[in-house]
């Protein structure tokens, strides 16, 4: 991963400013991709995806909880989504494509509710950090 140590900085002060509504984040960014690419919902023929339903809700959090493991352990993002990782390889294999969509929507969350704090800088250093969980959730895949 090529985040900088300025990077890391600027994603784990985005987490900080997110705190405990971590799973509102998750929660608008899932309903954000399933709205905008429609696509992504294929995935999902197993859940009742309309808005706040139970299944979706669970989901919301489960995300927003793996994304905050990842700021936590932001030096070894592989190591602490390592069963995640074969859970997406092994079982799910999400086409790498849709990270890069569900990593837009949650940029356009955090541009929302914070638009102070997405400087360029903080957009980029984003950005590349879902870039790597996203690499790192489709590392496995064979
Ligand atoms: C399951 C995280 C991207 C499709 C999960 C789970 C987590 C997770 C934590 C639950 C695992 C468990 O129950 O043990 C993430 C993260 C992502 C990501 C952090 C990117 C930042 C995606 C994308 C798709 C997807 C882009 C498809 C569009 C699924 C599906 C499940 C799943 C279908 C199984 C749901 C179920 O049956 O309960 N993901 N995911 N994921 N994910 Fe991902």
């Amino acid at each position: 991963m090529v985040l900088s140590a300025a990077g890391k900085t600027n994603v784990k002060g985005v987490f900080a400013k997110i705190g405990g509504q971590a799973e509102e984040y998750g929660a608008e960014t899932l309903a954000r991709m399933f709205a905008t690419y429609p696509q992504t919902k294929t995935y999902f023929p197993h859940f009742d995806l309309s808005p706040g339903s139970a299944q979706v809700k669970g989901h919301d959090k489960k995300v927003a909880a793996a994304l905050v493991e990842a700021v936590n352990n932001i030096d070894d993002i592989a190591g602490a989504l390592s069963k995640l990782s074969d859970l997406h390889a092994q079982k799910l294999r999400v086409d790498p494509v849709n990270f890069k969509l569900l990593g837009q929507c949650f940029l356009v969350v955090v541009a929302i509710r914070n638009p102070a704090a997405l400087t360029p800088e903080v957009h980029a250093s984003l950005d590349k950090f879902l870039c790597a969980v996203g690499t790192v959730l489709t590392a496995k895949y064979r």
